[in-house]
């Protein structure tokens, strides 16, 4: 059956950045990457985000971390994502981000639900200290002196009784931020339970289209976007979970948000993206690291395929790009 979905997919400015479409890939640490990145860009993602990047490191100058800003090749617009509690280190980081990597917009990490990150008052410490979220954001703003926009990602808060997206979205638009994305789970919750969409829907009424308002969180099929579009009123959605296996999911969202019609890409074609994903991360990290690093993925991009559960004890332990190949071979022949 078709549904009517007309105007859910769209072009969309953030700042003085022009967009093609409202469908992005979140940050996701360990996974992306520009290997991954380069996959959903072809799977048909709008726009990109780095993982969260530590300002600390950047401005210790560690170079692994500088290779977390490499942009993907076909990437012709990204952005970088930070994290750091201390206002003043967090627009060095920014200076530094846009020095070397030239992205087209910097993301504040506001909730980050790791104990380590939340000890230096970064990540969704950020969502509960509001006024520090402030400052931080302020800081990034002016840092970047109008070259980019500069946009914040919260979540609810810090536990069930204490919800302070609202205070913490207002202190983003006051100090400058081009646009806010809102997980609506808190820090308390992880990435467990359900997110909560009618929060999203409550911030879109009280940002009142200052800024535009992105949603990230159980959007993993095309109807999922769909809803949380059409109940909230957001004006674009994040793949995070959604997108690790499937970087068509893009595709499928927007062919789903303009046709009402599902379409899905062939388990071939999704390990063909793997087996491409592998081969850039090899060229980023050399063979074993990167395949190492691809099991993960690969189990991912198994799902559904016959045999899937033999198959991925296989993938576990693979070493090499042929490992793979070897094992994938009967999956994609034509
Ligand atoms: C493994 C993992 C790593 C993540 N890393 C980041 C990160 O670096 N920065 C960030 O803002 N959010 C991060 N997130 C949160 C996601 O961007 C997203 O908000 C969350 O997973 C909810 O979306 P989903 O239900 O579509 O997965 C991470 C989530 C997961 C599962």
């Amino acid at each position: 059956m078709k549904v009517s979905c007309e105007n859910l997919y769209h072009p969309l400015k953030i700042g003085n950045l022009q967009l093609s479409g409202n469908l992005f890939l979140a940050p996701v640490a360990g996974y992306s990457d520009c290997a991954f990145r380069y996959v959903c860009i072809e799977g048909g993602a709008n726009f990109t985000y780095t993982e969260m990047v530590s300002s600390e490191a950047l401005v210790r100058s560690s170079v692994k971390t500088a290779s977390l800003l490499t942009r993907a090749e076909n990437e012709k617009q990204y952005a970088v994502q930070i994290f750091g509690g201390n206002p003043k280190i967090m627009a060095q980081a920014a200076e530094l981000v846009l020095q070397k990597a030239h992205p087209e917009l910097i993301d504040i990490n506001a909730g980050c639900p790791v104990p380590k990150i939340i000890k230096s008052g970064a990540g969704s410490a950020l969502t509960k200290d509001y006024e520090k979220l402030y400052l931080v954001t302020k800081a990034v703003v002016e840092a970047v002196k109008g070259e980019i926009p500069v946009t914040v990602k919260i979540r609810s808060g810090w536990d069930s009784s204490n919800l302070t997206w609202k205070e913490a979205a207002e202190a983003v638009v006051s100090a400058g931020a081009s646009a806010i994305t809102l997980h609506p789970r808190t820090r308390a919750q992880g990435y467990e339970g359900k997110a909560d969409w009618s929060l999203l829907a409550k911030l879109t009424d009280f940002i009142d289209r200052r800024i535009p308002v992105f949603a990230s969180g159980d959007i993993f099929s095309p109807e999922a976007a769909k809803n949380v579009i059409e109940q909230t009123n957001v004006d674009g959605v994040m793949f995070a979970r959604g997108a690790m296996g499937n970087p068509f999911i893009f595709a499928e969202t927007s062919h789903y948000l303009q046709t009402g019609e599902i379409i899905t890409e062939t388990p071939q074609t999704r390990i063909r993206a793997g087996m491409k994903e592998l081969q850039i991360l090899v060229g980023e990290k050399g063979e074993l690291p990167a395949c190492r690093e691809m099991r993960k993925r690969f189990c991912a991009y198994s799902k559904g395929l016959e045999g899937s559960s033999q198959l991925r004890t296989r993938i576990v332990t693979a070493n090499t790009i042929r490992d793979f190949e070897d094992l994938f071979a009967p999956y994609i022949q034509d």
